[in-house]
């Protein structure tokens, strides 16, 4: 019998894909016990009529072809224009290519640059996929631990000890984060690109919730001096525009790179369907408004949720300043993240991710995505509370 290749059969380490407590949800939901999920990262709304519309009208005007592969030229120049307005960067159609989705981009970026047996760096906690895509790239992954008490950001010192591990080639970086819900403010971004360029790293920049900052502002880090030559940043429709089945994304990188890229898709995707990008371009032309209204919900829910967890004690929350999710401390109850979500599921049919399905760094932590309505946020919050009280007293 021929044997299937390890880069893909132990892409999940320890036989885990992090998702237990979410499949055990959505069995539940399919026997016909209602859950509360507050788990994965997507929006209560579906994509705007109108984008669909525009969608809807490409195909029929017979935008159902093979599409360039880079991408078509004027939503390559539309997201050129945004994020030069959006970060200061000067981009031209050349260091754009349009992608399907974020993860297809994050997996091509490594691809291109890492050679079977570089390490590869990442912080913890992580975007559950990080480690298998890495892995799919036959690199080794290299987690950065962090701390809770340094809301989860990572120390120059934890940098730079990454930084010296033999074969290392990239960084991978995400703010807004998922799933702490911080932003990198700038001193941290320094340390980062400091480290990039004494070790001569790529810095591969995982920006795919940059329309969600709550407090302060996101930093690009390919807005710092030196790095836009060896930062590629990872963009995506999916969170801006509640565009997550359309799959739609992009990489900014310096031309050759693009280049590189480019041929690489030729052998993978082959790009993306000319009526999505077509409707995509729509949606970018809708303006920073249309990308404040999709954000909206989430803001107003963070705020309802901080407020509850401001009147209890138990449960703490990591200062978060971005991005759809909350990171909660359940580390008073003694239990784990796993052993926690676990049991609020069978006591109160409520659905959240154990911390440690995003590395170790976070256990003993939860993450809540604030996908669903207020009310109901309130209320799962509120007996999310009381059941961790009532663990704490026992
Ligand atoms: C941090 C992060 N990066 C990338 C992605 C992938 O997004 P998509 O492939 O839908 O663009 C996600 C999706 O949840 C994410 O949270």
């Amino acid at each position: 019998m021929p044997q299937l290749s390890p880069r893909v059969t132990d892409m999940n380490d320890q036989g885990s894909d992090g998702w237990e407590v979410f499949a055990r949800a959505r069995a539940m939901v399919e026997q016909g016990i209602p859950v509360t999920e507050l788990t994965i990262g997507e929006h209560d709304i579906r994509t705007a009529p109108a984008i669909l519309d525009a969608m809807h009208a490409a195909a029929h005007a017979g935008h159902t072809g093979y599409a360039t592969v880079p991408g078509i030229t004027p939503l390559r120049q539309a997201i050129a224009t945004r994020v030069t307005q959006r970060t200061g960067v000067p981009t031209k159609v050349e260091n754009v290519l349009v992608t399907p989705g974020g993860q297809a981009a994050l997996f091509a970026a490594h691809l291109t640059t890492l050679q079977p047996g570089d390490a590869a760096l990442y912080v913890d906690p992580y975007y559950v996929t990080y480690p298998g895509t890495l892995r799919a790239c036959s690199a080794r992954p290299v987690a950065i631990p962090t701390t809770a008490e340094n809301s989860f950001f990572p120390t120059k010192g934890a940098l730079d000890t990454a930084a010296q591990t033999p074969g290392a080639k990239t960084l991978l970086i995400n703010t807004p984060n998922n799933p702490t819900g911080t932003i990198y403010p700038r001193a941290v971004l320094e340390n980062i690109a400091q480290t990039c360029r004494d070790h001569d790293l790529w810095l591969i920049s995982d920006e795919v919730y940059d329309t969600q900052t709550w407090e302060g502002d996101h930093l690009s880090p390919r807005a710092l001096p030196g790095m836009a030559e060896r930062t590629i940043v990872i963009g995506s429709m999916s969170k801006s525009h509640a565009m997550t089945g359309s799959r739609i994304g992009w990489i900014f990188a310096p031309p050759h790179v693009i280049e590189a890229l480019s041929d690489l898709a030729v052998s993978t995707t082959y790009g993306v369907p000319g009526y999505i990008q077509d409707a995509a371009l729509y949606a970018l032309t809708q303006g920073p408004d249309l990308e404040q209204e999709i954000a909206e919900p989430f803001r107003r829910r963070r705020a309802l949720a901080l407020d509850v967890l401001a009147r209890q004690g138990t449960v703490g929350v990591i200062p978060s300043q971005g991005a759809m999710y909350l990171m909660l401390d359940i580390r008073k109850t003694g239990l784990s993240g796993q052993d926690f979500a676990n049991r609020l599921l069978d006591s109160h049919h409520i659905a959240v991710m154990p911390g440690e399905s995003f590395g170790i760094s976070a256990a003993g932590h939860l993450r809540i995505a604030l996908t669903v309505n207020d009310d109901r946020l309130l209320v799962a919050l509120e007996t999310l509370c009381t059941f961790a009280q009532s663990l704490t007293r026992a």
